[in-house]
């Protein structure tokens, strides 16, 4: 009974990414970039929670400002896929292929923010690596208004 119960478990932590987002399954390419993407928002809520002092310890800053470069630079590349014909393709905007110069300087500007914010974190100056974090964090929401369904 016990190891059903941690097998269900697992199936639903496994199932519940995909399930998520409703009636049809996401693709692998599209599992993998939301995958980096969740590497991003934790890293960078994780680094959050350390800056304003509410958990976390010093010490996890710069792992975790580690963690948002490799998440983001992990979602870089996996936008490289053009997903548009596939079927399950997540909230990616079709937008995102069609003008691909445009969406990828984007992200490179994003993975210059991340890691401006590594370089302060590794300072250990707090007010320089929140400021830095703030502006990492404008990238989100810039680039979601445009290139992702709400
Ligand atoms: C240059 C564009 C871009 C930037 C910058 C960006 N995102 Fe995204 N993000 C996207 C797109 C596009 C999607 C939809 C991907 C898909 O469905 O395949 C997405 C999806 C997500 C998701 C949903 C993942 C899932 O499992 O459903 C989260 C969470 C997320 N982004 C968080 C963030 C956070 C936090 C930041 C900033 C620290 C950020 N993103 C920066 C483009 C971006």
């Amino acid at each position: 009974m016990k190891s059903l119960s941690k097998a269900l478990l697992a199936a639903a932590i496994i199932a519940t990414p995909v399930a998520a987002h409703g009636e049809e399954e996401l693709a692998p390419p599209v599992a993998f970039r939301h995958q980096g993407m969740q590497i991003v928002v934790n890293s960078a809520m994780g680094a959050m929670t350390v800056l304003k002092g509410e958990a976390g310890a010093d010490e996890n800053l710069v792992p975790l400002a580690e963690a948002l470069v490799a998440g983001a630079k992990v979602s870089q590349s996996a936008f490289k896929v053009d997903t548009r014909t596939v079927h399950g393709k997540g909230e990616a905007k079709d937008q995102i292929w069609a003008e691909w110069d445009k969406f990828s300087a984007a992200m490179d500007g994003f993975v210059a923010d991340t890691e401006a914010f590594l370089a302060a974190a590794k300072t250990g100056d707090k007010s320089a690596s929140m400021a830095a974090l703030g502006k990492t964090f404008k990238n989100c929401k810039s680039c979601h208004d445009v290139y992702k369904e709400k």
